[in-house]
């Protein structure tokens, strides 16, 4: 991956905070890299482990979760779900000889949009340092 080269991100974004968070850094004209394809789903803890797996084995160079503070979870503890399963995830990338860094599990509500592209350019950056995904033929 060079400097020209984005890499390709996947993000699932819990539909209450973090998608609406990305709705409006669009709205407010916010910049963030264009690696990322939001998947829109109505709770971080929704988000199936194999559905992370699948994407990092199946052309993504990263993948991150964004779902509501915790407290804030539309269906009361979905986001601490979603934090176990990120343990789980971690193990499986292990297993699967990926980078846990390829993985993260953010918390976005829908007011923070500058964190959001922050967020995004920060993960950008780490996934750019690490490179193509060892599974991207
Ligand atoms: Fe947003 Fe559960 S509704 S994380």
């Amino acid at each position: 991956m060079n400097d020209t080269t984005e890499p390709l991100i996947i993000g699932f974004c819990c539909n209450w905070c973090s998608y609406a968070g990305a709705d409006l850094a669009g709205v407010s004209r916010l910049q963030y890299p264009t690696s990322l394809r939001i998947v829109r789903v109505m709770c971080s803890g929704m988000v199936h482990p194999n559905l992370v797996i699948d994407a990092l084995t199946k052309g993504a160079d990263g993948v991150i979760i964004c779902g509501c503070h915790i407290g804030d979870c539309h269906y009361m503890e979905g986001n601490l779900k979603a934090e176990k399963r990120a343990d789980a995830i971690q193990l499986m990338l292990e297993d699967f000889g990926i980078e846990p860094e390829r993985f993260r599990l953010e918390w976005i509500s829908a007011a923070e949009a500058p964190r959001f592209a922050e967020v995004i350019r920060d993960f950008t950056e780490q996934i750019k340092q690490l490179g193509p995904s060892p599974y991207k033929m």
